[in-house]
């Protein structure tokens, strides 16, 4: 077992291991326990059974629960189940299901106390780590939402063994982009053969890439500097999942993404790092893309929300684990798309 400590304001660990949902123990007498709905229903059943929940709600699956109807439906649940504000609200699941109950928490009775247990790679690695909740809006992803860092996360490794070895691959993105922006030991740990459900580097390869983004909320919890170099592969990877109606899964986009930015990195004068995110996109093989003009993406990558109103800014890397943010002009973006997709072509 494994354990990353993340600073700041609201200190909390995140635990990392096997076996964690069934030793559960958190101080609040009554707790909320929300789940999807195409949750394996073991792991309601394990924490049900170590934590006594008094009430259990299910969401819908996926980004379906990130709405205000269901956040409604949610608040009106513990209020239904009296949930004091001494209580907790407890996720349980992928990074859409955590996102929707932190903000629960974050907003019942002004705030309680909340955990995080997330079952997918994406969900440990990115999304339970660093306390932003939140639902979108038909406008957009996330546009509502609360900082509220949980009181503790817990990452039980064996969950990882029910996904389906696509969902897997997709998820190891996010654990290959920290290694990209901060800890280059990770990008061959990433892509061994012993990164996957029960291999012998999974604990370790997987606390170490959550410690990478630890350390960065430690440091800049509400993103007003380094907490957007997170954000390394997403401007093109939220523009093809907007474009695409969001038929392109999110560890997907990144995938692809990141390999857009690495293109542009080499462009705007960085070293060459685009053989470490093509040999990324082998090893993750993502679903392919429908055909996209640079024309039809780049609205999207305007309304990223690293955009301010003199235009769009993208994490680029002057080498390995030196990101930096800055403009990029439109014909070098337009450039790079080009060679960007005979790349992701002939990776298809
Ligand atoms: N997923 C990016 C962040 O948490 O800031």
């Amino acid at each position: 077992m494994r354990r990353i400590e993340v600073g700041g304001a609201q200190p909390y660990g995140v635990e990392v291991g096997e076996g964690l949902l069934s030793r559960l123990q958190v101080p609040q007498g009554q707790t909320a326990l929300i789940h999807p709905a195409d949750l394996p229903p073991q792991f309601a059943e394990t924490v049900q059974a170590s934590l006594c929940p008094t009430v259990t709600i299910e969401v819908p699956a996926r980004d379906d629960c990130k709405t205000l109807e269901v956040l409604s439906g949610v608040l009106s649940k513990l209020a239904a189940a009296n949930i004091p504000r001494d209580g907790a609200v407890v996720g349980l699941g992928g990074g859409a299901a955590t996102d929707l109950a932190g903000f629960a928490a974050a907003s019942y009775l002004r705030g309680v106390a909340f955990y995080t247990l997330p079952t997918t790679l994406l969900g440990m690695v990115d999304a339970a780590v660093g306390g932003k909740t939140g639902v979108n809006l038909p406008e957009g992803k996330n546009l509502v939402g609360a900082f509220h860092p949980p009181q503790a996360v817990w990452c039980d490794t064996d969950t990882l063994a029910t996904l389906p070895d696509a969902v897997f691959r997709e998820g190891a993105a996010e654990a290959y982009k920290h290694g990209l922006i901060s800890d280059p030991s990770l990008l061959e740990r990433v892509l061994s053969p012993q990164f996957r459900p029960g291999g012998a580097n999974l604990e370790d390869t997987l606390a170490d890439a959550i410690a990478v983004k630890a350390g960065v909320v430690t440091r800049d919890l509400t993103e007003q500097g380094e907490r957007a170099y997170l954000n390394f592969g997403h401007t093109l990877a939220h523009a093809l999942e907007a474009v695409t109606g969001h038929a392109v899964t999110h560890g997907d986009a990144v995938g692809y993404g990141m390999h857009y930015a690495a293109l542009l990195s080499r462009a705007m004068g960085g070293a060459d790092l685009t053989p470490h995110t093509l040999a990324f996109l082998k090893w993750q093989q993502p679903r392919p893309l429908p055909p996209l003009t640079f024309d039809a993406v780049m609205p999207y990558m305007a309304r990223d929300k690293k955009a301010d109103s003199q235009g769009v800014r993208f994490v680029l890397l002057c080498d390995l684990a030196q990101p930096y943010l800055t403009r990029v002009p439109e014909d070098v973006l337009r450039g790079a798309f080009g060679e960007w997709q005979t790349a992701v072509g002939d990776a298809d």
